[in-house]
C-alpha cells in the first residue's frame, strides 16, 4: 500500500510540473542548496455536482488512506472545501475545493451543466480521477465568459480534474530560516508572487504562513483554437506549533481566499 501511495503521488506530480515548469525550476532552486523538498500539501479544484465534486475526487485519497478533516466555507468565492491528512505525517495533506453551482448566475450554470453533460459514465469511479484532465469540449469564448463570471469556473472548465498547486514545506528545510527568506530567495531568482492580500497570507500567531508564485500562462486546446491560459502556481507554507506543541495542521480561511487568486487571469 505504501508503494502505491507513492505511485499516487508521484502521478499527481508528474501531472503538474506538466503544465507547471516553474515547479520544477523551484525543486532544482532548492536542489542547489542542498535541500530534498517536502510538500505540506497538494491541492484540487471540482465543480460541486456529483461525480465531478469533492467527495469524487477524495475517493482515491481516502482508498490510499488519507482521512477527512476540517471543512472551510468560501462565500465571496461561492467555494467550499475540505482537507485531508494521512497517518503517515510525512505524506502531504490534501485540500479539495468546490465551487457552489446553485450561487452562478443562469448563463454561467448552463455553460458549467454543459461540460458536466459530458462527463462520460463511471467517470467519478476512475482511480485517477485526480490527474484525468479534462474530459469535455470547450471553447474558447465560453471560457472567456466563464472568467467574467468566477475565475474559478474557468480554470476548472480550461484544465478539468488536476492538481492545481504543491506547496512546499518550508518548515521542514534546513538552510532556508524563514518564510520571508524563502520569498526572497524567488524573487532573487525571478519568479513573480502573489501580492494580493501581501505576500505573506496569514502569521505566526494564526500558527500557518504562506505564499505563492503567481500561475504561469501555459497554451490550452480549445475547440477553437489554442490560447494562452494561467495553468497552476506554487505555494510556500511554514507551519507553527499549537499550544499542546503539535504543528498546527488544518488552514487559515482568510489566507486561502486570497491565494485562490493566484491564478486569476492578469487584467
Ligand atoms: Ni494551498
Amino acid at each position: 500500500m505504501a508503494d502505491d501511495t507513492d505511485a499516487l503521488l508521484a502521478a499527481l506530480w508528474a501531472d503538474y510540473v506538466a503544465i507547471t515548469p516553474l515547479a520544477a525550476r523551484v525543486h532544482a532552486l532548492l536542489r542547489a542548496r542542498g535541500e530534498t523538498v517536502h510538500n505540506d500539501h497538494v491541492a484540487l479544484r471540482s465543480f460541486g455536482a456529483p461525480g465531478a465534486d469533492v467527495a469524487a475526487l477524495a475517493a482515491p485519497f481516502e482508498r490510499h488512506g488519507w482521512r477527512p478533516r476540517d471543512r472551510y466555507v468560501f462565500a465571496d468565492k461561492h467555494l467550499v472545501a475540505r482537507y485531508w491528512d494521512h497517518p503517515d505525517p510525512t505524506r502531504p495533506k490534501v485540500f479539495i475545493s468546490e465551487l457552489v453551482l446553485a450561487d452562478l448566475p443562469a448563463r454561467a450554470r448552463g455553460l458549467v451543466d454543459e461540460l458536466l453533460a459530458q462527463l462520460p459514465t463511471d467517470f467519478a469511479a476512475r482511480l485517477d480521477l485526480p490527474w484525468a484532465g479534462r474530459p469535455w469540449h470547450l471553447d474558447h469564448g465560453h471560457y472567456l465568459e466563464l472568467l467574467e463570471v468566477s475565475e474559478y469556473a474557468a480554470w476548472v472548465a480550461a484544465f478539468g480534474f488536476r492538481v492545481n498547486h504543491f506547496t512546499v514545506d518550508v518548515g521542514r528545510l534546513r538552510t532556508v530560516p524563514s518564510l520571508a527568506a524563502m520569498n526572497t530567495l524567488l524573487q532573487d531568482a525571478g519568479f513573480a508572487l502573489n501580492t494580493a492580500g501581501g505576500v505573506i497570507k496569514g502569521s505566526a500567531a494564526a500558527l500557518l504562513e504562506q505564499s505563492s508564485t503567481l500561475a504561469e500562462e501555459v497554451e490550452v486546446d480549445f475547440d477553437d483554437g489554442t490560447f494562452l491560459v494561467p495553468s497552476c502556481y506554487y505555494e510556500f507554507a511554514r507551519r507553527y506549533p499549537t499550544p499542546t506543541g503539535e504543528l498546527f495542521g488544518g488552514f487559515v480561511p482568510a489566507s486561502a481566499d486570497r491565494l485562490f487568486e493566484s491564478t486569476d487571469v492578469a487584467r
